[in-house]
């Protein structure tokens, strides 16, 4: 319908990009984007003669969105980037072709068009291909399209957690040289990548990658970090492996759809062990309030990437718990896991019904003033705990 309307002002109208990937994968197609030859000022006009709502934020870039007939769409002119290598955004050229715009996008996955009202296919670099063949692949060199945008490099790994593909080696090979260049851009778009990535059916496809290729070190360097040796008595475990089946374990508990900060907490909640870690005379290894120091160090990134500080709180406050919870309620005795907190709970009299969380299964003195404090800041977070009632299971791995 809409092509149609382009069609009579004489221009082109392709839906493409993330909407065809997603069809041709039978995934649930969401928002509808569109490119074509007309200006941003033609779109406009046509978008104001058929939709109900038109918005223009991301004129500068091309992009006018609108309502259409209660799907949202966005429209955007061809374009052949110039990026401008020192700031950090886009310049916009605008593009001559279709070709020329699907040429600058970042995967052949997403550089496939279907021209409205035509339905004819469009696909230059054989992306229907590497979807049948479940791969990311640059339709340029990848060189020159991560030098474009580095935070591509950021995308594969998101796109490899999404769809369950695999990167191919050339495309690979160059995240792992270009890694460095992630520097260029900001925290904000470094965050929302990551955000989608940590919210994928399997982030930990897509946190290897990271780890593997050298970006986890550009953002998030405590992840690399975790790959601390294996004492050779073997007394304590591979970390960054444990961190990554932990949040496969929390990931196992959802019930109401992926919990972000959840996933957050499980993958560092133990980032603070190789700041910690002491090896005594005899050989032993000890880890002394790594939860304290895990807990700053995720405060500390995530403040970094402008995380909103709700956020930040309640990550590092599920990782000063060591995400122990322990599961209290209406008299269900055989829900506590452990007897020192069981006797931790009756000395706390009045507190019984709230404190539904304890920081550990040891009551010190200073463990029980955490406890207490932690419990009264509690109440925002009931709803994710009560979900976790089960949530001994996390840490049993
Ligand atoms: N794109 C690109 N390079 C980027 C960002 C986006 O080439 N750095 C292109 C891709 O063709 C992508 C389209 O712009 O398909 C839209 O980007 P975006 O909405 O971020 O991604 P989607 O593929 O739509 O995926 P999702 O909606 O899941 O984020």
């Amino acid at each position: 319908e809409l092509g149609r309307v382009f069609a009579g002002e004489g221009y082109e109208l392709h839906l493409v990009g993330g909407p065809v990937r997603d069809a041709v994968l039978r995934r649930r197609v969401s928002d509808l984007d569109f490119t074509t030859d007309a200006r941003p000022e033609a779109t406009e006009a046509i978008l104001r003669g058929c939709c109900q709502t038109v918005w223009t934020t991301g004129a500068d870039f091309g992009t006018i969105g609108g309502l259409f007939r209660g799907e949202q769409v966005e429209v955007t002119t061809f374009r052949a980037d110039a990026y401008d290598r020192v700031g950090r955004n886009p310049i916009v050229r605008y593009g001559d072709s279709l070709e020329d715009d699907l040429q600058r996008r970042d995967f052949t996955v997403n550089a496939m068009a279907v021209s409205v009202p035509g339905h004819e296919f469009c696909d230059p670099f054989g992306g229907l291909g590497d979807i049948a063949r479940r791969t990311i692949r640059t339709p340029a060199a990848p060189e020159s399209s991560f030098a474009d945008d580095p935070l591509r490099m950021l995308r594969a790994a998101r796109f490899a957690a999404q769809l369950g593909f695999a990167v191919e080696p050339a495309t690979l090979d160059a995240m792992r040289r270009m890694a460095p260049e992630l520097s260029r851009i900001t925290a904000e778009r470094i965050r929302d990548e990551f955000v989608k990535l940590m919210l994928a059916p399997d982030p930990v496809v897509g946190l290897r990658l990271l780890v593997d290729t050298g970006l986890a070190a550009q953002f998030l360097p405590e992840l690399p970090d975790l790959r601390m040796e294996i004492d050779e008595h073997a007394q304590h475990k591979d970390v960054y492996e444990h961190s990554l089946q932990v949040l496969r374990n929390a990931i196992a508990l959802e019930t109401d759809g992926p919990d972000l900060l959840l996933r957050i907490a499980a993958l560092l909640h133990d980032i603070g062990k190789p700041e910690t870690k002491e090896v005594a005379a005899g050989g032993g290894v000890s880890f002394h309030h790594h939860d304290v120091a895990g807990a700053r160090l995720a405060r500390r990134r995530m403040r970094e990437l402008k995380f909103p500080k709700a956020d930040v709180q309640a990550v590092s406050l599920l990782i000063s718990l060591h995400l122990r919870f322990y599961g209290y309620g209406e008299g269900d005795e055989a829900g506590w896991t452990d007897s020192a907190v069981r006797r931790y709970v009756t000395d706390a009299g009045e507190q019984l019904d709230r404190l539904h969380v304890l920081v550990r299964s040891d009551c010190t003195t200073r463990n029980r003033r955490k406890a207490e404090r932690l419990a009264r800041d509690y109440d925002a977070f009931e709803e994710r705990i009560a979900r976790l009632r089960a949530a001994e299971d996390l840490r049993a791995v």
